[in-house]
């Protein structure tokens, strides 16, 4: 083992799949931004995940304002997309008009999915204590939905400079997770 820069651990950890999240504002325009910082923080009763959506993000006033959001997962036919949806901000563009996504009505939230991703969570925001200090949000997965028929299934992990590494070989250790079995149906 070498040192290893602990301001650089991001690095090490952060490469689960880049995501977009869209929001849509009470005036009703829909917005999307890239995130990488994110997490599983529960299973289940109910899902929860942890997002990092700072106050430089146009997108953060929305969510403030009503609590909802979708997770999309895009794939790397996507990957140039997604890199421009997160070089530019809402504030000044409509971003699913300069990049030709199309909006789908959600179930249960006013933020559109995203027709083009692999998958797209529902989320309500629940629980805002480590926003004022992190940008951490605590989201509820209320609903979600994966694309069957897309041919392109490889996900975006971001190396946290730039270069991303595209989804590879899956390997099965089901047998070897003795302790986890109730996590794999
Ligand atoms: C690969 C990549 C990962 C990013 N990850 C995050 C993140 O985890 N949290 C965040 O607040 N911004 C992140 N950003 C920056 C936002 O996507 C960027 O500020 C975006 O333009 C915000 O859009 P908005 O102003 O329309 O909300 C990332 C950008 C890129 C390109």
């Amino acid at each position: 083992m070498k040192p290893y820069p602990a301001a650089k651990a991001y690095r090490l950890l952060e490469p689960g799949p880049v995501v977009l999240v869209t929001t849509r504002a009470a005036s009703g325009r829909a917005n999307i931004m890239t995130m990488g910082f994110h997490m599983m923080v529960q299973h289940d009763s109910p899902p929860l995940i942890g997002a990092c959506i700072g106050p430089w993000d146009f997108s953060y006033a929305a969510l403030r304002e009503t609590g909802e959001c979708v997770i999309a997962i895009p794939t790397a036919d996507l990957a140039g997309t997604m890199v421009d949806i997160g070089n530019c901000s809402g504030r000044d563009v409509d971003k699913f008009a300069r990049f030709r996504l199309t909006e789908s009505p959600a179930g249960t939230v006013r933020a559109p999915l995203v027709a083009e991703c692999l998958a797209n969570i529902e989320c309500r925001v629940a629980d805002t204590a480590l926003v004022d200090a992190y940008g951490l949000w605590i989201l509820e997965a209320v609903q979600a939905w994966t694309d069957p028929d897309r041919r392109e299934r490889r996900t975006l992990h971001h190396n946290g400079d730039g270069t991303f590494t595209v989804d590879g070989k899956v390997i099965s250790l089901q047998d070897r997770m003795v302790l986890w079995k109730q996590f794999q149906d």
